[in-house]
């Protein structure tokens, strides 16, 4: 088996991260939420790339890039924590943003994190939602070799093997802190989008022997098509760290029943969610991740479907609020 600590990463993360209870919050579901709080991993206010990216730049320097290039929406948190990471460290940053039909657009495109790419010095190339974003950073890539820069191409969320590491050592955390604090819990519930922290965080259980069922709540896919991403990037993790892949059996659970429309787009329940958190808690949970996260916890800890002790991943993106003002006034 690969000694996962001997991995190479950079450092990044602001950690420990606190794991912290939510008394009011419980109080209102009648059962005990507690929050480990990678909102606070530090970087460019921090977020669940953080820990992505100590991973990702280590192999970034490994193959002896100067420059990174991802991809995101518009309002993409993993792009702004990109950025700030490639300031950091010193790479040229460039960031392939897409538009995303349905979104409020009054402070979309210049509030927000994209404010925040900016003032990390990224350069920017916005594409239009039809546009195929993917193939617009290849050809990046391609141009910015001809001009002798050596590209380091970063997959959309920071979600392949090497990324997801950064989730492992999240769950050793929680292993450290569940013991430290005497708690046990039913369930881990967190926002799953491009499916790294889900895979990542997953592979660190199983590596923990920790069997506290992960429950996924998709912020852009149904139940089916996010459950068979996140399945076979934790497959591809286990098999990364020398465990067996027949250890993700029965292990990824995920519900598309909250995300509404579409990605970016919010719904009533986002909406309570964010606000319920930020009125009882002073927790900013954000339009896009963790409000579709939480509304999904809330609705389902009033079903009694997730037993009586809760953990949310809180992955951070508060800054999206800031682009987002529409929705909340
Ligand atoms: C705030 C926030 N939460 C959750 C996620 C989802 O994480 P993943 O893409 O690893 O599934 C993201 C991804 O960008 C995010 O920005």
């Amino acid at each position: 088996m690969t000694d996962f600590v001997k991995i190479d990463r950079v450092h990044l993360c602001h950690g420990p991260t606190p794991l912290e209870s939510m008394p009011r919050l419980s109080k209102t579901l009648g059962c005990n939420v507690f929050v480990k709080r990678d909102d606070c991993t530090g970087l460019a206010g921090g977020g669940n790339k953080t820990r992505k990216l100590e991973y990702l730049l280590a192999d970034a320097n490994s193959e002896g890039a100067d420059t990174l290039i991802t991809i995101g929406g518009i309002q993409s948190n993993h792009a702004r924590q990109t950025a700030a990471a490639a300031a950091k460290f010193g790479f040229d940053c460039y960031l392939v943003l897409e538009d995303v039909s349905g979104t409020p657009k009054k402070d979309y495109y210049h509030n927000g994190n994209i404010l925040l790419d900016q003032l990390c010095g990224a350069h920017i190339h916005q594409v239009a939602d039809d546009e195929d974003s993917m193939f617009f950073a290849e050809q990046l890539k391609s141009q910015l070799i001809s001009q002798g820069k050596k590209p380091y191409l970063i997959p959309v969320g920071g979600s392949n093997t090497v990324g997801s590491l950064g989730y492992i050592r999240c769950a050793q955390e929680i292993a450290v802190q569940i013991k430290a604090q005497k708690l046990s819990f039913d369930h881990i519930v967190l926002a799953t989008g491009s499916a790294g922290t889900q895979a990542g965080l997953l592979a660190g259980l199983i590596l923990e022997n920790i069997d506290i069922p992960v429950l996924g709540i998709c912020v852009s896919r149904d139940t089916q098509a996010q459950k068979e991403i996140v399945q076979a990037l934790l497959e591809r993790t286990l098999d990364y760290i020398g465990l067996p892949t027949s250890l993700a059996k029965n292990r990824v659970f995920t519900d598309g029943g909250y995300y509404g429309e579409g990605y970016g787009i919010t719904t009533e329940a986002t909406i309570d969610a964010v606000k319920q958190c930020a009125q009882l808690e002073g927790l900013l949970l954000d339009p896009v991740y963790t409000g579709k996260g939480m509304a999904g916890l809330i609705d389902l800890a009033k079903q009694g479907k997730l037993g009586q002790n809760i953990l949310f991943l809180h992955t951070g993106g508060s800054q999206g609020l800031f682009a987002y003002s529409d929705v909340f006034q």
